[in-house]
């Protein structure tokens, strides 16, 4: 079903953003492309925009109840939700408890290895440099965040972490590391933005012990491991089970 709506107002990769009746709330519809490595690698993955829509509201609801100001107003189908309208931050803000991915690419240290305190890293959210990683002092330069928001950016994502681990652990999910976007609304708060899904976190399912079997987020599409789907149902069932009813703006 498709909301009424009012017009286009961004497309990105894996979302669409549309104007709302309410001036400062606007409909995000999720889609169903999936893309990697700066989109040189896409596909079309049926029912991704469902899953992700469905997870992200769950996870929101759940940050809100402890007092983490989210974007997220609710659901009003099964791909699309209402969100307060913001200004995204154009900062990628990774946190990593295990290291992986990139991290292994970029340094040193060993797959696997325990990071703890987590690791906070910036990206710069741009395309067409390839989303770089940032120093703060990189940060600063580049003026794209006021000084308290950084470091209230920190906290609020290092909060996220604090409540997203015990809450995958207690559904045998391993958080490994995640992605998060923040914007701020016309009155200046600062929200979390975006979505919090398997294609924004790495989240390793703790009843498998195959270091590929166990993978239940977009590394599955990057690293053509198949059942991406069957992988992103299983996060929704999970998360479904401790969180089983969206809040509904309509
Ligand atoms: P990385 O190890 O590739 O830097 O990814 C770190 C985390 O950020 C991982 O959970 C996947 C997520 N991520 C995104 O959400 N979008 C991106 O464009 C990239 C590169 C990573
Ligand atoms: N989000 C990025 C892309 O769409 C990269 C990734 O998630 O691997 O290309």
């Amino acid at each position: 079903m498709t909301p009424d709506h009012g017009p286009l107002l961004y497309e990105g990769k894996a979302k669409r953003v549309f104007a709302s009746a309410e001036a400062d709330q606007v409909l995000v519809e999720f889609k169903n492309d999936a893309t990697a490595f700066n989109a040189q690698k896409k596909a079309q993955l049926v029912d991704k925009g469902r899953l992700n829509c469905q997870i992200s509201a769950r996870l929101f609801e759940l940050l809100e109840q402890h007092n983490v100001p989210t974007h997220y107003c609710g659901l009003v189908a099964d791909t699309w939700m209402q969100v307060q309208r913001v200004e995204i931050i154009p900062l990628e803000v990774v946190l990593r408890n295990v290291a992986t991915g990139s991290l292994c690419r970029q340094t040193p240290i060993a797959e696997g290895t325990a990071l703890d305190p987590a690791l906070f890293d910036l990206y710069y959210k741009d395309d067409a440099l390839g989303d770089p990683l940032l120093t703060e002092a990189r940060v600063q330069l580049l003026g794209v965040v006021k000084a308290d928001h950084l470091s209230a950016i920190e906290q609020l994502a290092r909060r996220v972490n604090e409540i997203l681990c015990p809450f995958f652990n207690a559904i045998d999910l391993q958080l490994i590391d995640f992605k998060l976007e923040f914007g701020v609304t016309s009155g200046g708060e600062l929200l979390l933005a975006d979505e919090i899904s398997p294609d924004t976190c790495r989240l390793w399912d703790r009843r498998r012990t195959d270091a590929n079997d166990r993978i239940l987020d977009k590394d599955r599409f990057r690293k053509d491991l198949g059942g991406v789907m069957e992988a992103y149902g299983e996060v929704l069932k999970r998360v479904q089970s401790q969180c089983p009813i969206p809040r509904n703006c309509l």
